[in-house]
């Protein structure tokens, strides 16, 4: 019998730290024109729950596909990198995570896993289960944020580093450069980036799989608000604000916006800031990018990677990268 490792946990972003950024964020996006909202400020409970929610929904399709992919081959991805370590950004639950150590397992090089988030509840949860799950696997958490602390992350083995569910899709092309730049500098030869992205499709399914008919992701647009009103004493009312998810053709995104069904103002007390919105003003709250596999590769060479494989789900909705760097 191997033994249990008791997880660590390692914090990059104090509570302060969460607070300062939420409150520079929110008062940029909310003072700018038109004004926006950073999707991180979705993911309180509520909105993890509701985003668990979405994934479920029928019309839905990335997290069934990106699974079926994963299913299909992580075995083969996780033999290919020869990877002991798995770092996961945004890692959340951790859900996605088990395929991917399982397929490691098989390998017999499976060492350590390195989750990051920047839910500290969240993750202690997660790494506290997953060490339990796999006895004898090094759980080390880091609770950061994947703009700013990938440099902090454990630099020993061999790293396969999953980025996974289209998350890279939430960010405009001048952050993913960014991104990925960086994340080219931190890896080292024989680390891998494995890459979860939304692939450009009919429009309609596109629009549909973030505007379902039960409403559900309604709500988790509309939950940022609730979070400002419990983090920021603001005085939104939810219901005063209409769900809009659209198609932006030539930035091949689908946007979220949240539209004012009346005049309003609205006084956000911690920050000390009044706003005024007009009868039908929208608020962007998300953009999620979806790629052609051409593209993505262009891009990603661009930022100094390599491409070395790409897996497509079924009906080519979904896509799997695996990249290195290139020096
Ligand atoms: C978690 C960012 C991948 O963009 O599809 C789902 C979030 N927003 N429905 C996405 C989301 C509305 C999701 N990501």
């Amino acid at each position: 019998m191997t033994d249990v490792i008791p997880p660590t946990i390692d914090i990059h972003l104090s509570p302060r730290d969460l607070r300062d950024a939420m409150e520079h964020d929110v008062r940029t996006g909310l003072t700018a024109a038109p004004k926006m909202l950073p999707p991180v400020y979705f993911y309180d409970e509520r909105g993890s729950k509701l985003f668990d929610a979405i994934t479920r929904l029928p019309e839905y399709y990335p997290t069934r596909s990106e699974r079926s992919i994963l299913d299909a081959h992580a075995r083969d991805i996780a033999g290919r990198s020869e990877a002991d370590t798995l770092v996961e950004l945004g890692a959340g639950t951790c859900e996605k995570s088990r395929v991917l150590l399982d397929a490691m397992q098989s390998t017999g090089l499976l060492r350590r896993f390195v989750p990051l988030d920047v839910s500290d509840t969240t993750l202690w949860e997660a790494a506290t289960t997953l060490a339990e799950e796999y006895p004898g696997l090094e759980v080390s958490a880091v609770v950061g944020d994947f703009h700013r602390h990938l440099d902090l992350l454990p630099t020993d083995g061999r790293r396969l580093f999953a980025f996974l569910g289209g998350t890279i899709g939430n960010l405009d092309p001048g952050q993913r450069r960014e991104f990925f730049i960086k994340l080219g500098k931190v890896m080292m030869m024989g680390d891998r980036l494995l890459l979860g992205t939304d692939l450009v499709k009919d429009r309609t399914r596109l629009v549909d799989a973030y505007d379902d008919d039960a409403g559900v992701t309604a709500e988790f647009n509309r939950n940022v608000l609730h979070v400002l009103n419990r983090e920021l004493g603001a005085d939104f009312d939810p219901a005063r604000f209409e769900h809009v998810a659209r198609w932006n053709e030539p930035d091949q995104r689908i946007e979220m916006w949240l539209r004012s069904d009346q005049d309003q103002q609205i006084h956000v007390a911690d920050l000390d800031l009044d706003l005024a919105f007009r009868a039908g003003e929208e608020m962007l709250t998300e953009i999620s990018t979806k790629f052609s596999p051409a593209a993505l590769e262009a891009e990603l060479n661009e930022c100094g990677f390599v491409v070395e494989s790409m897996y497509a789900s079924d009906g080519e909705e979904f896509l799997m990268t695996v990249a290195r760097p290139s020096s």
